[in-house]
């Protein structure tokens, strides 16, 4: 039994729910969106991840999971299309490896485009990670470490 009072609140919550049901079934749930932004300029890996710090995120991304690399990858694609983003990603000399600001090594079923040794690391216009000089330009993706 329902009056005409409560029947426009019970729609609302009912559209709301509807909503996040939608976001959350399109990849982009609420932690997504508040542990990921790409910002919209070009700039080198230390300016890129100190405009990341300046807006309060921990630094640039770092791609854990299938979830968060296909999160990014989707966040970033109008940028993509002109050049890639600068991630979390650094040469590890003693490990001989590319390692995220976090220690750990990237999953080995990241897709790789294969380049010289190179200290910072990006995700490239066709989606691909990669190593290059620091000094070139990128859109910055930042990230949110701990939640
Ligand atoms: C990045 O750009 C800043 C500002 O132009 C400059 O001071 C710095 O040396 C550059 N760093 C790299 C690694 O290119």
């Amino acid at each position: 039994m329902q009056t005409v009072i409560t029947k426009y609140p019970l729609v609302t919550v009912y559209v709301h729910i509807l909503g996040i049901l939608i976001s959350v079934s399109s990849g982009d749930s609420l932690n997504m969106q508040s542990k990921f932004s790409v910002l919209s300029f070009d700039a080198n890996f230390t300016v890129a991840e100190q405009a990341c710090q300046a807006l309060g995120f921990d630094g640039l991304a770092i791609l854990s999971t299938p979830e968060e690399y296909n999160y990014v990858l989707r966040l970033s694609a109008d940028v993509r299309q002109h050049r890639g983003i600068w991630l979390a990603l650094r040469f590890d000399e003693v490990l001989a490896s590319p390692v995220w600001d976090d220690g750990t090594v990237p999953a080995p079923d990241m897709p790789w485009k294969r380049e010289a040794i190179q200290p910072c690391g990006k995700l490239n216009t066709a989606g691909l990670l990669g190593m290059l000089p620091c000094d070139k330009l990128k859109y910055p993706a930042c990230g949110n470490r701990k939640y």
